[in-house]
């Protein structure tokens, strides 16, 4: 079962060390739509930015912490409440109560732990999209190893420098623990700690294809990278672009 803990401490800064590669990709395949679910949404960053250009969005978002930055950021942008619904649950569960053209999961995928919990959220996702509706979403074969805490990103805001190391262990039930460690600068001097650890799934290839072909998605797309250069073996990360059959062929 998933935990929706794993963000609580970090909602605050979560924005601040995420790639603008990742809001372009998802970004511009969105914009091709009047209407798309925004699944682990998270604060919002690329549902705002896809309302901000007048695609309607139905954001999923089952952490209240990463809800709660969500909701702060549409009170300062009222005029596109009317384009945003969000709906606090997980991709397994949430019911939109409509059918849309399209879908996506930024960076959510992987906090799926099994393959039941994902054959369900496939399954949720598929009911929610029209007949040759799409799903983008992305795994990280390459990444999920055992991996001491390294540095990763350093963000300054006025003075304050906020460094970031992430770090990752194998558990004995074959899913990752995700460590996160922000050090809070005020010039050399670390005034705060905040460590957050959270889970994600360790799924491959053709492990993702069967479950999407059960759920009855199509892939039509596999990219290596967000600039969508043609996924290869050994590529760390792997973004599937499916369509949802017309008709669900069997298992
Ligand atoms: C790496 S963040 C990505 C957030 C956002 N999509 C973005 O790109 O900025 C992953 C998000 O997935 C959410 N998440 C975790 N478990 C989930 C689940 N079972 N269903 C949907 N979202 C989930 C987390 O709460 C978190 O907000």
């Amino acid at each position: 079962m998933t935990t929706h803990d794993g963000y609580d401490k970090i909602s605050g800064i979560y924005d601040m060390f995420t790639d603008q590669a990742t809001l372009d990709f998802y970004s511009s395949f969105a914009t091709e739509f009047s209407e798309v679910l925004d699944i682990g949404a998270g604060t919002g960053r690329i549902a705002l930015s896809i309302a901000r250009k007048g695609t309607r969005v139905i954001a999923v978002e089952p952490s209240p912490a990463m809800a709660r930055e969500f909701r702060a950021k549409l009170d300062r942008e009222p005029a596109l409440k009317n384009l945003i619904t969000l709906i606090e649950a997980g991709a397994g569960s949430f019911g939109a109560g409509r059918i849309v053209p399209a879908a996506f999961m930024a960076g959510s995928f992987d906090h799926l732990l099994t393959n039941e919990e994902r054959l369900r959220a496939l399954s949720n996702i598929a009911n929610h999209l029209e007949p040759g509706g799409r799903l983008v979403f992305e795994i990280w074969p390459g990444l999920m190893t055992d991996n001491p805490e390294i540095w990763a990103g350093e963000t300054k805001v006025g003075d304050t420098t906020y460094k970031r190391k992430v770090g990752r262990r194998v558990l004995p039930d074959g899913t990752v623990e995700l460590e996160l460690v922000y050090d809070v600068f005020r010039g050399d001097e670390v005034i705060e700690r905040i460590e957050q650890h959270s889970r994600v799934g360790i799924s491959d290839r053709e492990s993702v294809h069967r479950l999407l072909s059960q759920a009855g998605f199509r892939v039509v797309h596999e990219y290596g990278d967000y600039e969508r250069t043609p996924n290869k073996d050994g590529d760390s990360i792997l973004l599937l672009d499916t369509i949802k059959e017309t008709i669900k062929l069997g298992h």
